[in-house]
């Protein structure tokens, strides 16, 4: 499910009058560890085949003048007079990341850039931060500056915090712009260290989206993440933990007192989940898929249970899919509220498996329309710049 590159370059050559340099960056899904990464926990990640391609090509005035194929929209400005200001729109994202760049002091000339993308959006698969990463690759390639992974997603992450006001943590970024195919990524989101795990043959990982819409931008991850800091904010105080990643579920029993509930409910959510990321890195690393589809199922009860950030239409979702011969594991993925699950299903039920949980879930929900596909664990920005020069 690539983005024609032809047709990219066709697209800015017809709006610029300019021949462009084409840069890509996918989605991704994570597999496991949600809402860990803003307390320097682990997450793990993997890119998948959406793809959100930027074009770019130089202007001599010094504007920064940005198409959206997909919204067929276009905003421009002096680049030497972009401030801290977002207008609410599509046009933050790349915006955010151009003052992200600039306050990283790489300077940036005047350019014309064109983006188009099938990342769906809403549906937790990293539609922002595929199109901040997408608009580094090129901002950079643009600058003839290159950066360090660490760098680029950081960088990108600091976009959305500072510039678009979402407090997403370092995951997304660095997923799109790091993962390489047919890997999953284990990150610990506080070295910013790295494992790139193989995922067995015998497996497929299959999406499933529940067509109820999800944003990180508003609605609830702000307030999850709200909750969870003043929960972290006790531990510091009574434990001298800094992060909830050194916590222990005693640690946190301890403070139960002087937190609310919610905070204690969130807390115990993240430390469960860190300890079954590494649980689940073991399992992949053994071929041991029954472990790892167990900790799956425990991670989306913790998600709705404990975190509550899972909806009743992802509920059923999981539930068809646990009922399917073949399915090791399935689990809400992504920041919550909505949007895809994501499932472990055996290579040859793959098929079978998304036609039933597709007509299961149009029978007990009404929604005829859910996608469901299996996705192709792919490579992240950096991977696909090196594999095919300014790609
Ligand atoms: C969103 C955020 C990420 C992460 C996940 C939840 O995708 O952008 O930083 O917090 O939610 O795991």
């Amino acid at each position: 499910m690539k983005v024609e590159k032809e047709q990219a370059l066709r697209v800015h050559r017809q709006r610029f009058g300019r021949e462009g340099r084409c840069f890509a960056a996918p989605a991704r899904v994570n597999l496991i560890g949600e809402h860990t990464d803003y307390t320097g926990g682990f997450v793990m990640p993997m890119a998948i085949d959406f793809q959100t391609v930027a074009v770019v090509s130089a202007r001599a005035d010094g504007r920064a003048v940005f198409y959206s194929a997909n919204y067929d929209e276009e905003s421009g400005f002096e680049i030497g007079s972009l401030t801290r200001q977002p207008g609410g729109g599509w046009s933050d994202y790349p915006a955010g990341v151009l003052w992200s760049l600039r306050e990283e002091g790489v300077a940036v000339g005047g350019f014309n850039m064109s983006l188009a993308g099938n990342v769906p959006l809403g549906a937790g698969l990293s539609s922002s931060a595929s199109v901040e990463v997408a608009t580094a690759m090129a901002l950079l390639g643009h600058a003839r500056v290159v950066l360090p992974l660490e760098k680029v997603a950081t960088l990108c992450r600091r976009a959305e915090n500072e510039y678009v006001g979402a407090k997403s943590g370092i995951m997304d970024q660095f997923a799109v712009a790091g993962c390489v195919a047919n890997r999953a990524m284990l990150l610990d989101c506080r070295s910013l260290e790295y494992d790139l795990l193989p995922l067995p043959d015998e497996v497929r990982v299959v999406i499933c989206n529940s067509m109820v819409k999800h944003s990180v931008a508003t609605g609830g991850y702000g307030d999850r993440s709200d909750e969870v800091m003043a929960g972290q904010a006790v531990l510091r105080q009574e434990k001298g933990i800094e992060l909830l990643r050194d916590a222990t579920l005693e640690d946190l029993e301890a403070c139960k007192g002087k937190m609310t509930a919610a905070s204690f409910a969130r807390c115990k959510h993240i430390i469960t989940e860190n300890g079954r990321v590494l649980e689940a890195r073991e399992a992949l690393l053994k071929g041991d898929l029954e472990r790892f589809g167990v900790l799956m199922v425990e991670a989306h009860a913790s998600m709705r249970d404990d975190f509550e950030a899972s909806c009743p239409e992802v509920d059923t979702l999981v539930e068809i899919a646990m009922r399917q011969a073949g399915c090791f594991g399935a689990r809400i993925t992504g920041g919550g509220f909505g949007g895809c699950t994501v499932n472990v299903v055996g290579a040859e039920r793959a098929e079978e498996f998304v036609e039933a949980v597709r007509r299961e879930y149009a029978a007990a929900t009404g929604i005829a329309d859910a996608q469901c596909f299996v996705c192709e664990p792919s490579d992240g920005a950096l991977a696909l710049l090196a594999k095919g020069g300014a790609e």
